[in-house]
């Protein structure tokens, strides 16, 4: 069966952290990861930290096999780098059609103003290869790179005979709600849809296989760019406990991240639209006092109100998805699974 990992509000939720936790934890025989280098993952365990622009986060479990779909777009350089920094270059795997993003379409983003300035584009090149893609131009497929070309494979025949088999398989999102193509805040978005079923059309997956969708929310919502955030803080030191303490500083743009409060109506469109059947926190710490705590019993009384309200949330919107992981620090072991 498939599980996916979706983020509810504008990326950076721990999307990584909790990929890496379910997949260190579990049985799947792969993690698939699709999208562009424009979302950093991170994960850390046991003082390391790694900051993955291509490389799907289930990586630390060494039964894992590593997987990009035709949806997922990197650059060759960059992967390469995070093979080698995580030692996986025995179990990558790479659909023919992944694309490639050149150093040409990098440049031609990075001189866009439009990109730049007001979307805010991290500045990878992939919203030019997408539309280059799109348009029909040449684009630079995995297939045609002969550095990689012991990596290639069938990707859908290989993940489809992998379910067949009754094997399982994570699917990790990358972004969130707020910054879909579709259904987030144009223009404030990225250039493709980040929902569980683009996901799964991404990796070459169909939707009679998931078995649950996770959705990641923090207790509050950070951006990168420019758009919309319900009750923006502006205090400068509160800013800065959560750009410190929070680690609110962008993997990937290394821009100190804008934090608003959390939304209602982005978490229920994100349940929503996701099919959600499991909700994920993470950054609990950042109401003090809850680091490391090993019970739902022991978080202090805000934290347990926020994750309350989690709750009388799923009871209202459909799928009503099941408060199941709470994660207390930024550590893949600081994780509380709720029965
Ligand atoms: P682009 O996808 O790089 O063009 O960026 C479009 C908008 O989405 C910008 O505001 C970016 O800062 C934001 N964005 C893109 N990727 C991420 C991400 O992984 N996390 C958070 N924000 C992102
Ligand atoms: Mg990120």
């Amino acid at each position: 069966m498939i599980d996916i990992v979706c983020g509810g509000q504008a990326g950076d939720e721990g999307k990584g952290k909790i990929a890496a936790y379910l997949s260190y934890k579990g049985n799947y025989s792969y993690c698939v990861r699709v999208g562009g280098p424009n979302a950093g993952h991170t994960v850390e365990q046991d003082g390391h930290k790694y900051t993955l622009k291509n490389i799907p986060s289930g990586f630390l479990n060494p039964n894992t096999k590593l997987v990009l779909g035709a949806g997922a777009y990197t650059k060759t350089d960059w992967l390469l780098k995070e093979v080698e920094l995580t030692g996986t270059k025995d179990r990558l795997i790479i659909d023919p059609y992944a694309v490639l993003i050149t150093d040409e379409e990098t440049k031609a983003e990075q001189d866009a103003a439009h990109f730049m300035k007001h979307i805010g584009s991290v500045g990878t090149g992939l919203g030019q290869a997408v539309k280059n893609r799109i348009e029909r131009r040449q684009v630079k497929f995995a297939k045609d790179e002969p550095l990689l070309k012991d990596f290639i494979c069938e990707v859908p025949e290989l993940l489809n005979k992998a379910l067949d088999n009754g094997e399982h398989i994570l699917l990790e999102g990358t972004q969130g709600i707020k910054l879909s193509l579709l259904h987030g805040e144009y223009p404030f978005v990225t250039s493709r849809d980040t929902t569980a079923s683009t996901f799964l059309g991404e990796a070459g997956l169909g939707p009679k296989s998931v078995r649950d969708v996770y959705v990641v929310f923090k207790p509050y919502i950070t951006r990168v760019g420019p758009g919309p955030l319900e009750k923006e803080i502006f205090d400068e030191s509160s800013l800065e406990t959560y750009h410190t303490k929070g680690r609110e500083i962008g993997s990937v743009s290394k821009r100190l991240r804008r934090v608003g409060a959390f939304e209602k109506r982005s978490a229920a469109r994100a349940i929503m639209i996701n099919n959600a059947t499991k909700i994920a926190i993470t950054h609990i710490d950042m109401f003090e006092g809850n680091n490391a705590v090993k019970k739902y019993e022991d978080f202090t009384a805000e934290a347990k109100q926020f994750l309350e309200s989690i709750k009388e949330l799923s009871k209202e919107i459909y799928p009503h998805p099941a408060l199941s992981i709470i994660s207390t620090g930024a550590d893949m072991e600081d994780t509380l699974v709720l029965k």
